[in-house]
């Protein structure tokens, strides 16, 4: 079975770790004495294949290191970084293209700004594909880069407090980051601009999905402030029962959780994770974008709890990064950007099965229910399913996720998630409003979005027998 990567949860905990020892093996063998962190020249293990990017984006690092990997793994590159001069301007559908390019390469690697378009580019492919950005959406390679230099400079994952900076609304590198980073035990803790905190969907995703809750802003503070006995972490959540997810959890006001930390959990910050406004996703009445927008200097990193903080960046800086800090020893934004070669070689290598023992022969099980009814939409209108060139012949698919007592639909293309207000089931052709009172979802559900599609579909109302 051909495998892609277009989510961080295409490959599990064991496979990313045999990626980074790869990549271990490649700096080890291919890096000079002065520069550990840079393959030179190039070995031949590639040699009889090509890589093809596909970037119908702006890039600079994803793709010259995407290409860069492929030649020094001895391979060659098929490149067109710009859509204009693909048949996507003359209104080529993603399957298509796809379907044409997988028989000139034996990998492609996609960007592309509508989120959810990498999925389908892999649903069509039988060569793998590589997500190197689907719009605000994902962007799993960074996040394999960011979490081997994390690696690298910490010796581990484990345990980490890992500062998150910047525009986390709209940052596709950091929605991959957070499930990375919780998935391998690390403490994620946000700093986001006024306005551009984590999409509800991510978070919610976090608690439900990793048993991870971010730790609030503001709880920082008290910290810090020493207000607190032990330090603390708080969370609001939807739902009463996310409450149940926690062993040591104290309730404070009735919307407001507050869970134990070890003492001084939060003293030392190991490292600050700083991203810039993502202008392109704003709309265009919003371009000034968010004032003040937090910046990153040796100033700001005076505080104790920075004294040994990695600072990282995806790249490019605009003004949320001090120059001032490119000579401090504490900056690894420029060599996060060089293990991207390495990172990059390892993964290609896993994926054309030139070293085989890396990836296991199907991805990881989902663990929900897929839904193709066309009976609910995707809410998002970024998704790649709002575009009308793809609903030419893409059928929305939703995976089911039971969340407290009622269901959820997660779209599969870009994993925004509706509640849909009823359920109902085709074996009945009744419908109820959206509550679970199945042990499993029933393979015969059927979800609508609001009373007029399930009437619209010759639904009748469900009537609960009265006990007497
Ligand atoms: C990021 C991206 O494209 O999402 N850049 C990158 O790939 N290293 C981050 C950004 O553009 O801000």
């Amino acid at each position: 079975m051909v495998r892609h990567l277009v989510t961080i949860d295409d490959l599990t905990e064991s496979e990313i770790e045999s990626i980074f020892s790869l990549t271990d093996v490649f700096l080890a063998e291919m890096s000079r004495p002065d520069k550990p962190h840079r393959i030179s020249g190039r070995n031949t293990l590639a040699n009889d294949f090509i890589l093809a990017t596909l970037f119908y984006e702006a890039s600079t690092r994803t793709r010259f290191s995407f290409e860069s990997a492929m030649h020094r793994l001895g391979g060659h590159v098929l490149s067109s970084a710009d859509p204009k001069t693909t048949s996507a301007a003359k209104g080529e559908t993603i399957a298509d293209t796809i379907r044409v390019l997988e028989n000139y390469a034996d990998v492609i690697v996609v960007r592309h700004p509508c989120e959810g378009a990498v999925r389908v580019a892999a649903e069509y492919a039988d060569v793998p594909i590589i997500n190197a950005g689907d719009g605000g959406h994902e962007h799993p390679t960074q996040t394999l880069c960011d979490l081997y230099t994390l690696r690298r400079e910490k010796g581990t994952l484990k345990n980490l407090n890992v500062m998150l900076w910047g525009d986390l609304k709209n940052g596709r590198t950091v929605h991959s980051l957070v499930y990375g980073l919780a998935r391998f035990g690390a403490r994620i803790i946000p700093q986001p601009a006024e306005g551009f905190g984590l999409p509800e969907h991510v978070t919610r995703r976090l608690l439900r999905d990793y048993n991870c809750v971010p730790v609030a802003k503001d709880d920082l503070q008290e910290v810090t402030e020493g207000q607190f006995p032990v330090d603390v972490v708080y969370v609001t959540p939807d739902k009463p029962h996310q409450r149940s997810l926690f062993s040591d959890v104290k309730e404070k006001g009735a919307d407001v959780l507050r869970v134990r930390l070890p003492h001084n959990a939060l003293a030392k910050i190991d490292a600050c994770y700083v991203t810039r406004l993502q202008k392109e996703r704003l709309p265009a009445s919003a371009s000034e974008g968010a004032e003040p927008y937090p910046v990153v200097d040796l100033e700001f990193l005076k505080d104790r709890r920075y004294r040994q903080s990695s600072v990282m960046h995806p790249l490019p800086r605009v003004d949320e990064l001090g120059y001032d800090i490119d000579t401090d020893a504490r900056a690894v934004y420029f060599k996060q950007a060089s293990y991207g070669v390495p990172v990059r070689m390892a993964l290609i290598a896993a994926l054309l099965n030139i070293k085989p023992e890396i990836l296991g022969a199907t991805p990881p099980q989902k663990k929900h229910f897929v839904y193709s009814r066309q009976t609910v939409q995707c809410t998002n209108p970024r998704c790649v399913t709002a575009l009308e060139s793809e609903q030419r012949y893409l059928s929305p698919k939703y995976l089911v996720v039971v969340e407290d007592a009622h269901l959820v639909s997660r779209c599969v293309y870009c994993e925004h998630e509706t509640v849909p207000e009823f359920v109902g089931r085709s074996s009945t052709k009744k419908y109820e409003p959206n509550h679970m009172r199945w042990d499993n979802v029933p393979e015969d559900i059927m979800l609508f979005q609001d009373e007029a599609s399930a009437i619209a579909a010759a639904f009748q109302p469900y009537k609960q027998k009265i006990k007497v």
